[in-house]
């Protein structure tokens, strides 16, 4: 059933629907999108990577800054999935801020978080309008978090992540690519539903560039990894198929014979659609971007 009328335009729909109202449509997107964030986990060897930190922040507690937390699934499936929990008996401490303009975002985010992970401050504002006293931190790190930003917006944003950082720090980015589903879906939805009309979302991409001109090349080695893989559900499990799309456009208005029916992204639909299998295949393409000092430390 519609949760509600759906707002004007992207940054606003995604507000409003990280919210309880947005739960079961948030449920069924996870059935599939969990594999984004066990991906990521299995990408980077993080207990290294956080003994690194650890080292160069001279020993003792690391900070760390989780910008656009969502519901936590990045440290849900770093704790599942790598062996960063035994790093907590060896002494590692992480104080884990969470940023999201959603409360809904950081009360999710905050009952994910187990040791080396220990809540501290949690913001509840956009990465673009962070007060200027916050920081710096040792890790900064956004994972699928700024699709939905002003595009006027992503060079604000990429300057404070990157003012936000310590020199000594490491800051991670992923997100989905100009090519891959969540962008490509998007364009389609909005060509094919809404009549052109709507803001696309922000592609890795263009915060990588934001980042590079905000000057982090300078200070720091810029090392993009791309990841592609598939999401793949079966055609006749229609509630997370219909349910992964609709929060893919953050619009639960338009059923799945609607979207089927739509140009444009009839046809997307179409091409994903393996009938043989009797699967729809959603290509995924994400770049995992490390920004790591520029005298480097392994990871
Ligand atoms: C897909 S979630 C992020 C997933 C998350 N990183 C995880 O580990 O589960 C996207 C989040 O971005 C937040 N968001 C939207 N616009 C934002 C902005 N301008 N600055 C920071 N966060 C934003 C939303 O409220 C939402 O909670």
């Amino acid at each position: 059933m519609p949760s509600e009328t759906p707002a004007p335009d992207t940054a606003a729909r995604s507000l409003a629907h990280w919210s309880e109202a947005g739960r079961r449509e948030m449920e069924a997107f996870y059935a599939l999108a969990r594999l984004d964030y066990r991906l990521l986990a299995e990408a980077l060897d993080y207990p290294e990577l956080f003994r690194g930190v650890r080292d160069r922040a001279g020993g003792g507690e690391i900070t760390l800054l989780d910008v656009a937390c969502g519901s936590g699934k990045f440290p849900e499936a770093l704790l599942e999935h790598t062996d960063l929990p035994a790093l907590a008996d060896d002494g590692l401490r992480v104080a884990y801020d969470l940023l999201d303009p959603a409360p809904f975002s950081l009360t999710e985010a905050a009952a994910v978080l187990r040791p080396p992970f220990q809540e501290a401050a949690s913001h509840e504002v956009t990465m673009e309008d962070l007060d200027a006293g916050v920081g710096p931190f040792d890790v900064v790190w956004a994972t699928h978090a700024l699709y939905a930003l002003q595009p006027g917006n992503v060079d604000a944003a990429a300057m404070r992540m990157l003012e936000a950082l310590a020199p000594h720090g490491v800051l991670l980015l992923a997100q989905g690519t100009h090519d891959g589903h969540y962008l490509a879906f998007y364009r389609a939805f909005l060509e094919g539903v809404r009549g052109g009309e709507g803001t696309e979302y922000v592609s890795c991409e263009q915060v990588t560039d934001a980042l590079r001109r905000a000057g982090a090349g300078d200070t720091h080695g810029v090392d993009v990894r791309r990841l592609s893989y598939e999401h793949v559900v079966q055609d006749d499990d229609r509630e997370v198929l219909e349910g992964f799309l609709q929060r893919c456009a953050f619009d639960d208005t338009v059923s799945l014979e609607e979207m089927r029916a739509a140009p444009v992204l009839g046809d997307y639909l179409d091409a994903c659609h393996d009938a043989e299998a009797g699967v729809h295949r959603f290509r995924q393409e994400v770049d995992l971007v490390l920004l790591t000092p520029t005298d480097g430390i392994p990871a």
